[in-house]
């Protein structure tokens, strides 16, 4: 196609996309498939990766509103994207100084210090100041294609000040504000929280869903320019120039002349970083002059010209008022350090996690002891030790309990595990509403309106035993009900709005697959990437029920665990009532094969498959031939239209095929050609 013409169909696709989305998001209508509008913004984001010049901030690719699924691609990067050599000692600091004078056999050095912010390495390329492509940090050698996701940062510029071709690294992130707020979010919605705001932007950059990953609201601060311009000396100078094409710069850097400039830098920040709006986890210490950077040069792992100083994760002592124990869905007994409640990281820690009877050991915790708690990035803070001489002489060791606190029955532990659980699987209130609660949740039957409250609530009522007691609930059963809240004095009574919501949502779940279905069971280990493999191998739940262990570890990524687990489900007679129950109830317990999205683009063409390819299993590129109207044989004939070639193809069948004059296509043209 000449370029024209390529801009003819850029902007043509364009139109459409648009006007389908309009159609979409403004009126709710569709009226081509998922599959024909996905098509579509492929062949728009391919055609813009490979003429850039059209690139523009207003392509519906960039656009959030397109369900974009692809998979990776994997490219090499230009140069490798090292890592860098951390210390935690100013002695490794000054040692660091030493070494780098001794290289450069020079007095004095002066370094550019920059903050080390904790997100994901991404490494960027422009061709004529238009973004071309961004890449992960991969393996350091090639990283995978993430443009598209990429392109939803909005201090990513997609075009640059100067039509120059370079490459700049940085790192993209989720700052702490938008973590609080995605997070607030889920659990308004009663989601899962994300751990923290580094794995949710590495997460989120490997969505296959941009507009989802343009809802998280990542971020990018740029640190190195890789293709440097000759009359750029330093790096102070790269990142000036960075800004001025338009990149975003944090103003936070600083030139030091000597490395005792730079202790200052290093103790400033470690005060003062808990109020960026950042993760930050240390220092980046770099020679400031890019000559001297060249000869210093890299080992095969980091440059010699750089170090990282990272900051101990912030640690505060306090008291412990108490511990107790939790009890989970499954019985198990988590033992949790009740705090004096003290601010650390930017919020006030007043329980942690104490894990289990081991962890009570290890750290020979007692109850008024002094202890450290760490936070290290994760949400969830950590008892790291106990303060031994601040102990009240009179204090006692701490012993585990027994009895469960919920129900009081007598615990059994795990060998070798040092788990605790209570056996009272059927009555025991905690698993009973963590059983419900699981079932209703949004990834399994996502029953709307029944807060854990209302669940305890009715259990207490007696009106909920188990989950298929929700199908049993009728909006006379629960009106004007009065639901005590727990650990507080105060009753709700249920009013009318609530039980019609609550009844109606009820009602609706039974339209959920039976993949949903069976995950909501919460049978141990099944979680919901189980649950469906095991409804699309065994396709109906009697199937599941009458495999033996060797039938079920014949699944893909079955193993003895979950085998294990199911077979003792199904043996149970108790559960085989609930089933019943559910079933009697008109919930989903059949696998709907997804309907094939049709074409007839392969019509009349059949292919041979050889080798292994990178976006898809054997089976599954035989299915996106076969429904697409195409055919797939066996062996190599005249009649074959083309042979796909995958990594590692037969050599015989090449040569086959070029005797036969048949076109070899490769895994990307076989995408286009659908
Ligand atoms: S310079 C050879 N500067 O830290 C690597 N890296 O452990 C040169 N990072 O993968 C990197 N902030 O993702 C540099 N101001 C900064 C940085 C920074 C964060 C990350 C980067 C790299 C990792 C190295």
């Amino acid at each position: 196609m000449d370029k024209n013409s390529v801009k003819k169909r850029i902007l043509q696709l364009r139109d459409e996309i648009n006007f389908h989305n309009k159609l979409y998001y403004d009126e709710s209508k569709n009226i081509i498939s998922d599959y024909e509008y996905d098509t579509k913004i492929k062949e728009l984001i391919d055609l813009e990766n490979l003429n850039p010049e059209f690139k523009s901030l207003d392509s519906p690719s960039v656009k959030v509103g397109g369900k974009i699924t692809k998979s990776f691609q994997t490219f090499d990067h230009i140069q490798p994207m090292l890592s860098l050599s951390n210390t935690y000692s100013d002695q490794d600091l000054f040692d660091f100084d030493k070494r780098v004078k001794k290289i450069l056999g020079v007095d004095e050095i002066e370094y550019l210090c920059e903050l080390k912010y904790d997100g994901v390495a991404l490494s960027i390329s422009y061709n004529n100041g238009l973004f071309n492509r961004a890449l992960t940090r991969g393996d350091g050698s090639k990283g995978d294609d993430i443009s598209n996701n990429a392109m939803t940062i909005k201090t990513l510029p997609l075009k640059l000040s100067e039509a120059v071709n370079l490459e700049v690294r940085g790192e993209a992130f989720i700052s702490k504000f938008n973590f609080n707020k995605l997070n607030k979010d889920k659990k308004d919605k009663k989601e899962e929280v994300f751990s923290n705001p580094r794995n949710t932007a590495s997460g989120s950059l490997k969505m296959q869903d941009s507009s989802i990953v343009s809802e998280r609201k990542i971020n990018c601060f740029m640190y190195s320019l890789v293709s440097v311009d000759e009359n750029i000396l330093t790096q102070e100078k790269s990142l000036k120039y960075l800004m001025d094409l338009g990149f975003n710069v944090p103003d936070t850097y600083k030139r030091c002349s000597d490395i005792n400039e730079v202790k200052d830098y290093i103790n400033y920040w470690e005060e003062k970083r808990d109020g960026l709006d950042v993760e930050t986890d240390g220092i980046v210490i770099k020679v400031n002059s890019l000559k001297y950077q060249k000869i210093l040069s890299n080992t095969a792992k980091s440059p010699r010209w750089a170090i990282a100083y990272k900051y101990k994760s912030e640690s505060k002592k306090t008291r412990v008022i108490d511990i107790q124990f939790q009890v989970g869905r499954t019985g198990a007994i988590t033992p949790v350090a009740i705090l004096d409640p003290i601010e650390l990281g930017g919020s006030i820690v007043k329980r942690a996690s104490l894990h289990n009877s081991n962890e009570i050991e290890r750290l020979d915790i007692r109850i008024n002891d002094r202890v450290f708690i760490e936070k290290g990035g994760e949400i969830i803070p950590k008892v790291t030790k106990v303060d031994f001489r601040e102990r009240d002489s009179k204090s006692e060791e701490f012993v585990f309990i027994t009895r469960c606190p919920s129900c009081d029955t007598l615990l059994k532990s795990v060998e070798d595990q040092a788990i605790h659980y209570c056996p009272n699987y059927k009555k025991c209130t905690p698993q009973v509403s963590g059983r419900i609660e699981h079932f209703i949740s949004k990834n399994a039957m996502d029953i709307e309106h029944i807060g854990p409250e209302t669940v305890k609530g009715l259990i207490n009522k007696e009106l909920l035993n188990d989950i298929s007691d929700l199908y049993k609930l009728k909006y006379e059963k629960i009106i004007g009900l009065e639901l005590k809240i727990d650990g507080e004095n105060k009753v709700r009574s249920l009013k009318h709005k609530s039980c019609q919501n609550i009844i109606n949502s009820i009602e609706k779940s039974k339209k959920n697959n039976f993949s949903n279905v069976l995950f909501g069971l919460g049978i141990r280990y099944v979680g919901k990437t189980t649950a469906e493999k095991l409804a699309k191998y065994f396709k109906n739940i009697e199937n599941i029920k009458s495999a033996n262990f060797d039938q079920l570890t014949d699944v893909e990524e079955i193993g003895d665990k979950i085998a294990e687990s199911l077979v003792k489900y199904f043996n149970d007679q108790e559960n085989l009532i609930i089933l019943e129950n559910l079933v009697k109830a008109g919930l989903k317990f059949d696998y709907e094969e997804k309907k094939l999205l049709e074409s007839d683009k392969l019509s009349g063409q059949i292919f041979v498959i050889s080798g292994t390819f990178e976006n898809f299993s054997r089976e599954q590129i035989k299915l996106e031939i076969e429904k697409n109207s195409g055919k797939v044989s066996k062996s190599l004939s005249s009649k074959t239209s083309y042979l796909l070639a995958g990594e590692n193809m037969g050599p015989k069948k090449k040569i086959k095929a070029e005797e036969l004059k048949i076109m070899i296509i490769n895994e990307n043209q076989f995408i286009k050609l659908i």
